[in-house]
């Protein structure tokens, strides 16, 4: 079915009091319009574009690859909006064509869907997505005739009182026929009270063409929220927190308390894994079964595999092999790769690294640019020193090494399989199999050259 989508971008975000464009403000750190786009996506779209004004390169650079762009150069209107993507409509003339607000994340594929249907048993020429608010103020109303026909949508600042208290408004998401669209585009005019080309005169006029206009009403009205302001924007914030962490309990996740907790949308996470307070997960996160996240974590766009525990500890891009434990304090930067059953604990850093299958490096230590092995134990204050001042350079553990506390490796280096090596050595040369390394100087005593016993303060 030829199904192809016109996304609406241009406009400022005066209210936000904001350098971006509204439409790239996060919603659970999403930008509202890849919430947008990500629904036309699961609709099936075929073709989807993207109309940007303000900030469009700052749009642009966000979108899904191969989005079309339309540029606006002047804010005239959803009409005249619509007007710059003249191109896509030609293309699909015999297609349905929809129309959403990239300022409206929730947007529901499922409604979009029913709409479709409603439109096509209709026969319709446009079909305009409505919602029933308490509070309608500041949306265009739908006007019906007395049986109840689509007569038209009147914008709020040209509604008379009458037309105030309808309660069903516009969503701003609408179904077209390409040709339809085509045609009512060319009659639109500005004489309103904004001197706008609104979209919504298309409904007027497809009823003076003697062609269907109907509304499908969305039986969630949340799906219409929008943003103007920065308390709005923290509204959708909290009820998109709230919608993602009931589903994520319907599907088996445990959150005893949500305090703090934020969750991106397109996290996955597995049955019987608990979260707690003060826990985020950003972005494609995959989390598996029965693992502990939290307090006090933050895991971005990272995999962390069954039965693992994240205490007070940072995964960016990262991946944790199942039955691991992270934590307490434990930062895990971009590109590590950790086996199963290790363990990475208190003040350990990472960062660029493969730390191999029952692994332990437990606390006080920093691993960057490195490829430690299996079964491998790293003491206290271990530091890998990859970097002198111009290039980074990597360190090689193989399994069953043992690296005594305080030693610093400094790379290239290799450490072969067995090796073990003494405490508060300096490595600078490889290790080879089975072997101890050891590099400090041999201590002295001297007797009686201690003054006496240290009382303190
Ligand atoms: C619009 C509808 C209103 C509906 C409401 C739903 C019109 C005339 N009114 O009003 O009936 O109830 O949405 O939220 O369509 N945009 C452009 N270029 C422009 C103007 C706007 O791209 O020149 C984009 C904006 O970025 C935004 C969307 O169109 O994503 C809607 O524009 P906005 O100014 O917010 O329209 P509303 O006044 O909210
Ligand atoms: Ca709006």
């Amino acid at each position: 079915m030829d199904i192809s989508s016109i996304v609406l971008a241009a406009g400022d975000g005066t209210r936000m009091k904001s350098e971006h464009p509204k439409v790239l403000c996060p919603v659970l750190f999403k930008p509202m319009i890849l919430w947008v786009t990500d629904c036309l996506k699961s609709l099936g779209v075929k073709e989807s574009c993207v109309v940007v004004g303000n900030g469009a390169e700052e749009v642009a650079a966000v979108l899904p690859e191969g989005t079309r762009t339309y540029l606006q150069s002047e804010r005239r209107g959803t009409g005249h909006a619509v007007m710059m993507a003249a191109d896509l409509i030609d293309q699909h003339l015999d297609g349905d064509i929809v129309v959403l607000c990239g300022d409206a994340p929730f947007v529901s594929a499922e409604v979009l869907r029913n709409a479709l249907d409603y439109h096509r048993a209709q026969g319709a020429a446009v079909t305009v997505i409505s919602a029933s608010l308490n509070n309608p103020a500041g949306y265009g109303r739908i006007v019906r005739s007395r049986d109840g026909a689509l007569l038209a949508i009147v914008e709020e600042k040209d509604a008379d009182p009458k037309t105030k208290q309808i309660s069903e408004v516009n969503s701003g998401a609408y179904w077209f026929k390409g040709r339809f669209l085509k045609e009512a585009l060319s009659k639109l005019t500005c004489e309103n009270a904004q001197g706008e080309y609104y979209l919504t005169d298309t409904v007027k006029i497809a009823v003076e063409l003697n062609q269907k206009a109907v509304a499908f009403t969305s039986p969630d009205a949340d799906i219409i929220k929008g943003v103007n302001n920065r308390r709005q924007l923290s509204e959708l914030n909290r009820y998109a927190r709230d919608k993602v962490l009931n589903q994520l309990m319907d599907a088996g996740v445990d959150i005893p308390l949500s305090d703090g907790i934020l969750i991106s949308p397109d996290a996955q996470i597995g049955p019987d894994t608990t979260i707690l307070p003060g826990t985020i997960i950003q972005g494609k996160c995959v989390v598996g079964k029965g693992c502990v996240i939290g307090p006090d974590t933050l895991l971005e766009n990272s995999v962390v595999e069954d039965g693992c525990t994240v205490n007070s500890s940072q995964v960016h891009q990262s991946k944790i092999g199942a039955n691991s434990k992270i934590g307490p304090f434990t930062y895990i930067r971009p590109g590590c790769n950790i086996g199963e059953r290790a363990k990475i604990g208190d003040f350990v850093e990472l960062k660029n690294s493969s730390v191999g299958a029952r692994t332990s490096v437990s606390h006080l230590t920093y691993i960057g640019d490195s490829d430690f092995g299996e079964g491998i134990n790293v003491g206290c204050g271990v530091v890998t020193v990859n970097y002198d001042g111009m290039k980074k350079y990597r360190t090689t553990v193989k399994d069953g090494a043992f690296i005594g506390c305080n030693t610093n490796l400094i790379a290239p280096v290799t450490v072969e399989e067995g090796a073990y090596i003494a405490a508060g050595t300096t490595i600078t040369s490889d290790v080879p199999a089975g072997s101890l390394a050891i590099g400090r100087c041999r201590q002295e005593i001297k007797e009686h050259r201690a003054t006496g016993k240290f009382k303190g303060r």
